[in-house]
């Protein structure tokens, strides 16, 4: 189906994108004012909607947003969007909403807007044969736990990357990593799967935590440690892991080989567990 003809949700109704209209006052549009989620969908079904909803809620008590959408609501909206069996995602986007004139001050009398799209996730094709990732200075502010719409920073971070023919930009602060521009970093060192903690440096990620629930439940060896520069320089192996990517093994680091240069045992091991996940969310009745 053209994308321009899809269903989309928008403030109570179910319409086609192009004629889903918002405002040029909209605190979205003028400041980056609202928060977002995106949630995959396996065979029809919501992978971690709980889990999702919940770092939703967490990203809008942290802007100071109310909203009385509970878990029903939200189900029923993306039930609606979602077509078919194939892989797709959930774009959640709540922003302030139009106030009457622009003014930074949240106006008293406000309204959110509410937007929902659903769109396929290309196919991960054969075997990924891992991607190039570069390093550069995390930028960006200090609140990355909320998933802010606000993400200049993030996007000229990934625009680097492509711009070197790498898939992803790991990020460094303070001689430590962080995350990527869009994903959370793990890497082998010593045998172990090292994962940054959670803190404002990065954003609690979905797909991080089922990793580190996997590593657990079948014995990987895992830690949530800082992870130094140099460490990340000598890791065995290095991941990315995001809802719409999964997890991806990063084969060079600016320009140098990680481990052998080729997709390691322990990504392996966690592709497979992933991949059994997944399928058996889509066996769900
Ligand atoms: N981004 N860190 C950042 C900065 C991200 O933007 C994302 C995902 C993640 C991984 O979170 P999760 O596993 O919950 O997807 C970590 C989404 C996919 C995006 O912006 O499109």
């Amino acid at each position: 189906m053209p994308y321009s003809n899809s269903i989309v949700y928008l403030n109570g109704d179910f319409l086609p994108l192009k004629e889903a209209h918002i405002s040029v006052l909209d605190r979205g549009f003028l400041f980056g004012d609202g928060v977002y989620e995106v949630i995959p969908a396996y065979g029809g079904h919501l992978f971690r909607l709980e889990q999702h909803i919940q770092r939703l809620n967490n990203s809008l008590s942290n802007i100071r947003l109310s909203l009385s959408m509970g878990i029903p609501e939200w189900k029923e909206i993306f039930n609606r969007l979602i077509i078919g069996e194939a892989d797709q995602a959930i774009y959640l986007q709540i922003t302030r909403g139009a106030g009457e004139k622009r003014d930074h001050a949240f106006p008293k009398e406000i309204s959110p807007t509410i937007f929902v799209m659903c769109t396929p996730i290309p196919p991960v094709l054969g075997k990924p044969s891992g991607i190039k990732a570069i390093t550069l200075a995390d930028t960006r502010w200090e609140s990355c736990h909320i998933k802010a719409i606000t993400l200049l920073a993030n996007i000229l971070l990934r625009q680097e990357a492509l711009d070197h023919d790498a898939g992803e930009t790991i990020l460094l602060r303070n001689g430590l990593v962080t995350e990527g521009s869009a994903s959370n970093v793990f890497a082998v060192i010593d045998g172990v799967v090292v994962t940054p903690p959670k803190s404002n440096n990065i954003l609690p990620g979905i797909t991080r935590d089922l990793v580190l629930e996997l590593a657990f439940t079948n014995k990987i060896p895992v830690e949530e440690r800082g992870l130094p520069e140099d460490e990340l320089r000598r890791a065995e192996e290095i991941w990315v892991a995001s809802s719409t990517r999964e997890i991806i093994p990063v084969t060079v680091l600016d320009d140098n080989a990680v481990g052998t240069g080729q997709p390691g045992r322990l990504w392996q091991e966690m592709h497979t567990l992933f991949q059994a996940y997944k399928a058996k969310l889509r066996a769900t009745p």
